[in-house]
């Protein structure tokens, strides 16, 4: 089938499916003294993972789709911190012990914007509240535009291994159509900086259908990424959302590629970090260099799915730190006020700031694994997830019968049990989790729209 013919079939809106149930379908009934519960009943010995956001950054890029804003006032900065490091100290007490945690990841916003001494002095509460063990991974995302030598040497002392740098196009024509300036140069200065304090492992994010951009200029963009040698590259589709992001509003939607060019763009960034780097596609948007862990995780069918995206991070529960931080915890997921002031005001009076959460049913549980299946994997073997959730598989097969016309199109093998996408599928994995999507077949969607589009 030809591409024009796919993606007239598939574009239409779905998740990312960072979690499930996902985040819209999230409510207040899921609150503070239920997270409280869950987190005294986390299970003895099993490390867990931390996440800390950061909704502060130096600049505001129109596109994007993260909880931020611009700050340069010295005082919200300190003032976020001490909320932050309080509520790591209310976690830890609901918890009642200090646990062990495998994984840090500060994201944003830009986390570099906190004052050195924010960021160091946060790191050691951390250390302070939870026994970080030896070789556990601490990575921050970073903006390359912005990073001062102060925080340089603040990100060494607090042990960072793992940085996600932001690029998103090096065409000039393109950054100025998104408001973000930021040269080869500047990036490789700072890639080159943080293998110098010890990073050992380097992530790009790079995205496609962003205004102005063709498959000429990303095709430039790629090869330069290519170029700084990093260990793994997120490729993801701009998600235009301006009914939820109002900045993305500015981006005149005349300027924005339409859905063929997006997917021609997308194959030709895959085909230059593939066939030209060597990098191996990981799930939906990612790629990894051979022997990378996110590489061996794909391969050892160990990579899971968190709200960071794709995940070498197995830890059954993610404890979110800071405004609208999403924790996913084995009771179900949480999520903290979505603004500073809200949050702030919960945490100033000595409550956590959930403010909406799920449990999971287990039916929520049965197709989570089998979403995440899909999504990491590819693949996944109906009957036997439902006998492993020790469920009736008929609601799942039945909600598959919509795979044959996946079948019929090219993108999938399927033989009444096991769903395996293909190569020509992999665009459209998304669109194949949502089969199972129990909340999204009662959405009207085409009334409300609440996801990017597919392609
Ligand atoms: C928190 S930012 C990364 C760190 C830093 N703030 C920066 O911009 O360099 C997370 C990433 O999300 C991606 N992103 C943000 N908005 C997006 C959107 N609307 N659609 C797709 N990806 C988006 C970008 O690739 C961005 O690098
Ligand atoms: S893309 Fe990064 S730097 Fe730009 S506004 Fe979003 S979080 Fe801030």
């Amino acid at each position: 089938m030809r591409d024009s013919d796919l993606i007239a079939r598939y574009d239409g809106r779905v998740p990312r499916y960072t979690s499930y149930p996902t985040a819209p379908h999230f409510t207040p009934g899921t609150d503070a003294l239920s997270y409280a519960a869950w987190l005294a009943e986390l299970p003895e010995g099993e490390a867990v993972s931390l996440y800390l956001h950061v909704p502060f950054c130096d600049r505001l890029c129109l596109y994007c789709g993260c909880n931020t804003s611009v700050v340069h006032l010295e005082q919200p900065k300190r003032a976020y911190a001490r909320m932050l490091m309080r509520e790591m100290e209310m976690v830890a007490a609901c918890a009642g012990r200090r646990l062990r945690v495998s994984h840090v990841h500060w994201g944003g916003g830009t986390p570099t914007v906190l004052p050195p001494d924010c960021l160091t002095g946060i790191m050691d509460c951390v250390r302070e509240h939870f026994e970080v063990i030896p070789g556990a991974e601490i990575a921050i995302e970073i903006d390359p535009a912005s990073l001062q030598p102060d925080r340089l040497e603040a990100l060494a002392r607090m042990g960072i291994n793992r940085a996600s740098l932001g690029v998103q196009d090096f065409d000039l024509a393109v950054q100025d159509a998104i408001g973000r300036h930021q040269s080869f140069e500047q990036t490789a200065a700072c890639a080159q900086a943080l293998r110098g304090i010890g990073v050992r492992s380097l992530n790009l994010d790079l995205i496609y259908g962003l205004p102005r951009q063709n498959e000429e200029s990303l095709e430039r963009t790629a090869r330069k990424a290519l170029a700084l040698r990093a260990d793994r590259v997120a490729v993801f589709g701009y998600a235009h959302v301006p009914w939820m992001k109002k900045h993305q509003s500015l981006i005149p939607e005349d300027t924005l590629p339409g859905a063929a060019a997006r997917f021609a763009q997308a194959k030709m960034v895959r085909r230059v970090l593939e066939r030209e780097g060597g990098y191996i596609p990981v799930g939906l948007d990612h790629f990894a260099r051979p022997g990378d862990a996110m590489a061996e995780a794909a391969l050892g069918r160990q990579l899971h799915r968190s709200f960071q995206g794709y995940t070498t991070d197995a830890a059954p529960a993610l404890i979110g730190l800071g405004a609208s931080a999403i924790g996913s915890l084995p009771q179900g997921y949480v999520q903290n006020a979505p603004t500073v002031p809200a949050y702030g005001a919960a945490i100033g009076q000595n409550r956590l700031a959930t403010s909406r959460g799920v449990a999971l049913s287990p039916d929520d549980r049965l197709r989570r694994a089998v979403i995440e299946s899909i999504m990491c994997e590819l693949e996944v073997d109906l009957r036997a997830q439902a006998a492993a959730f020790d469920a009736d598989p008929a609601p799942l097969l039945a909600d598959a019968r919509a795979l044959a016309g996946f079948k019929a199109d090219g993108l999938v093998e399927w033989d009444g049990t096991r769903i395996e996408v293909n190569e020509a599928g992999r665009p459209f994995v998304r669109n194949v989790a949502a089969l199972f999507d129990r909340y999204l077949a009662g959405q009207a969607q085409a009334q409300t729209p609440r996801h990017a589009v597919a392609v």
